[in-house]
C-alpha cells in the first residue's frame, strides 16, 4: 500500500512519514525544504520525497506527474501541509492572506483534482484533510487567526462536498487541537500544548488506516478540551 503526505519536512507530517514507513507503506512526501527531506529519506528506504512548493501550479503539477510515473493507484492521501498567520485582521497583507489560503485550501483542492483517478483506481482509499478546531462551526475562535481558521473552515466544507460528489473515494477531515510543533511555537510563542507532534501523528496514522470503514465525509475534532 502507498500514501502521499504533504508537508513532511517538520512537525506532524515528519512524524507521519516515519510512522507509515514503519508500518510498511511506501511513503511519498512533499515539502519545500530539500535538506530536511533528504534527512527524512535516510530514516527508511520506504520514504521517497519531492521538493515542491504547493502554492505554485508547477509545484502541484510536478507532484502529480511524480506520483503518476511511480504508481497506478494511490491508497491514502493526507493533505497535511499548512500555513498560519497570527495577526490583527487589519494588519494582514494580501500576500499573507493568499499564502494561507493557497497552502490550506487551493493546494489540497488542485492536488486532489490530480490524484482522484489514482485514488479511484485503488480498492482501498482514504483522503484525510488535516484541519483545525478553529475551522469548526461553534468552536472558540482566537483573535488573530481569521485567515487561518476560515481557511480550515473551507477545507472542512470541501471535505463534505467531495464526499458526496465522489462516492468511490473516502474523504474525512481531522480538526486538530493544539500539538507542540514549529508552527505552534511560531504562532503562539510560549504556549504549551497537551500533545507533541509524535503523539498527534500516532492518532492520525490509526485514523487514516481504519476510519474510512466507519466514517465518510466527516469533520472529526481531535482535542483534549471542549472549546
Ligand atoms: N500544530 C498544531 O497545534 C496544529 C493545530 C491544528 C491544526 N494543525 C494543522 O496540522 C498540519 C501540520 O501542522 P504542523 O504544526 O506540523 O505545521 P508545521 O510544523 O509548520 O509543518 C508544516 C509543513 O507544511 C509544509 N509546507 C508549508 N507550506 C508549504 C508549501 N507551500 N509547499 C509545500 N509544503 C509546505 C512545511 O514544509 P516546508 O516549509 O519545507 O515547505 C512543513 O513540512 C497543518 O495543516 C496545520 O494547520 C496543527
Amino acid at each position: 500500500m502507498n500514501i502521499l503526505i504533504t508537508g513532511v519536512s517538520r512537525g506532524i507530517g515528519y512524524e507521519l512519514a516515519k510512522k507509515f514507513a514503519d508500518r510498511g507503506l511506501t511513503v511519498y512526501g512533499i515539502s519545500r525544504n530539500a535538506e530536511k527531506l533528504k534527512e527524512l529519506e535516510k530514516y527508511s528506504e520506504k520514504i521517497k520525497t519531492l521538493e515542491a512548493d504547493l502554492t505554485t501550479s508547477s509545484g502541484v503539477a510536478a507532484v502529480g506527474n511524480w506520483i503518476k510515473q511511480k504508481e497506478t493507484e494511490l491508497n491514502f492521501l493526507i493533505n497535511n501541509a499548512g500555513a498560519i498567520v497570527n495577526k490583527p485582521f487589519n494588519e494582514i497583507s494580501k500576500e499573507e492572506m493568499l499564502r494561507v489560503y493557497n497552502v490550506n485550501v487551493m493546494a489540497p483542492t488542485i492536488l486532489l483534482q490530480q490524484m482522484l483517478p489514482l485514488l479511484k483506481a485503488a480498492s482501498l482509499n482514504h483522503v484525510v484533510n488535516i484541519s483545525s478546531m478553529g475551522g469548526v462551526q461553534g468552536s472558540v475562535k482566537f483573535p488573530g487567526l481569521s485567515m487561518y481558521s476560515s481557511s480550515k473552515g473551507a477545507l472542512n466544507t470541501l471535505t463534505e462536498c467531495l464526499s458526496v460528489e465522489f462516492e468511490d473515494v473516502n474523504f474525512n477531515a481531522l480538526a486538530l487541537g493544539a500539538a507542540q510543533t514549529e508552527m505552534l511555537n511560531e504562532a503562539f510563542p510560549g504556549y504549551k500544548a497537551p500533545l507533541n507532534a509524535e503523539e498527534m501523528a500516532d492518532f492520525i496514522v490509526l485514523f487514516t488506516l481504519n476510519a474510512h470503514q466507519y466514517l465518510k465525509g466527516k469533520i472529526i475534532p481531535v482535542s483534549l478540551t471542549t472549546p
